[in-house]
């Protein structure tokens, strides 16, 4: 049986479903993947941090990160500790998130996270860095919160090169245009997917595209080698005044959609979020509500499609367990590369639409 630790730096929607998940999973965790998962530690911004069911008190939460790994260097040099990170996305620098991997890595801790800052800003010197400890850092709930997506890259894809992506992946917006469509306002909408705990606490973040591009500097950065942040994406977001057009495409058997694209070109990857009116027929158009999906364009699979049909807090923490789990599969001592950039293999086959 393996006994891991747990830290959740960042208490907030996500990271109660996570617990709360893990204590419906508990009886399978042990029973199919021999895991014990314990939560030994809590750090938020204003509502404290807690070790050992004490409260205490510290200047920031990556002091208190430090000081927690250091205190269990047992449970990390076992490769037993794992830091859970889910604070609140930071579309300037990707912090103090970034930080809080680091942290983590350094003292000899396994990092999974729902929080893209870090991929989108750092993906590659974390992954120096996770190598270098020789623990996993792991971020499967930063895009389409649990539906494979890394996961599917890393796992089930030896030797496919995947040469670019398109995809719906933000479930705000897209709930938000597709009420618009229907005549419903802007503002209602939002206001429902944030009550429904989606939008980002700071929902501009939602609306004017920065998740989106969080979203496409990951993937583009994990998927295709990219050296990129969010603000290497050429980005449009969505308003109120979008609402026309949204309904003029669907009477025309359209959908407006807010896309997102990143692609190899020569050495280069160049990434967009964009509002765009697809044709009936596209995959993208068939996205209702909150659901999104995502499609990989590969050299030797053609193209694969990854659709979300429902999303919510949930699948977000599916994504964290998903992650949990994979560091009880691999082992606690296992090395991880990145994809490497541009495919050797050419010229890449044309991909042929589906
Ligand atoms: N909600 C979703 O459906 C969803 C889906 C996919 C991915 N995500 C990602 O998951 C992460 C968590 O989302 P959430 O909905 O759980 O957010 P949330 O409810 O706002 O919770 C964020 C937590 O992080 C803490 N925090 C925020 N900024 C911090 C900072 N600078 N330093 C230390 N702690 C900080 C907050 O502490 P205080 O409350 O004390 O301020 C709170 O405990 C975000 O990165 C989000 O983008 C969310």
């Amino acid at each position: 049986m393996t006994q891991f630790d747990l830290v959740l730096v960042g208490y907030g929607n996500v990271a109660r479903r996570f617990v709360s998940l893990l204590r419906e999973q508990q009886a399978a965790l042990r029973r199919d993947h021999r895991l014990v998962v314990r939560v030994v530690a809590t750090a938020t911004r204003h509502h404290g941090c807690v070790d050992n069911g004490r409260q205490v008190s510290a200047a920031s939460t990556l002091a208190f990160l430090r000081d927690v790994v250091t205190r269990r260097a047992a449970a990390a040099r076992d490769g037993r500790l794992v830091v859970v990170e889910t604070t609140t996305l930071d579309i300037a620098r990707g912090e103090p998130a970034t930080s809080h991997v680091r942290a983590a890595l350094a003292g000899g801790a396994h990092v999974i996270t729902a929080n893209k800052g870090p991929v989108a800003f750092a993906y590659r010197s974390l992954m120096r860095a996770a190598a270098r400890s020789n623990r996993w850092f792991l971020f499967e709930g930063a895009v389409m919160d649990g539906i494979p997506v890394f996961n599917l890259a890393r796992e089930t894809l030896p030797l496919v090169a995947i040469t670019g992506f398109r995809g719906v992946v933000n479930s705000t917006t897209n709930f938000i245009l597709t009420a618009m469509e229907q005549g419903q306002p802007f503002d209602a909408a939002l206001r429902e997917m944030q009550a429904r705990g989606i939008a980002e606490a700071d929902a501009s973040l939602d609306v004017d595209g920065w998740d989106a591009a969080a979203k496409t500097a990951a993937l583009a950065n994990v998927l295709l080698g990219a050296r990129m942040t969010p603000h290497d994406v050429s980005r449009r977001g969505i308003g109120a005044s979008d609402g026309a057009a949204a309904i003029a495409a669907r009477a025309a058997g359209h959908r407006l959609k807010l896309v997102v694209r990143g692609q190899r070109e020569g050495t280069r990857v160049v990434a967009q979020v964009g509002l765009q009116q697809l044709p009936a027929d596209d995959i993208l158009s068939q996205l209702d509500g909150q659901q999104n999906a995502l499609i990989l364009t590969t050299d030797l699979l053609d193209e694969i499609a990854v659709v979300q049909r429902g999303s919510g807090l949930t699948h977000t923490a599916y994504g964290l367990l998903s992650d949990l789990v994979s560091l009880a599969t691999h082992g606690p001592a296992t090395r991880q590369s990145p994809r490497s950039a541009p495919p050797r293999r050419s010229p890449p086959r044309q991909p042929r639409r589906t």
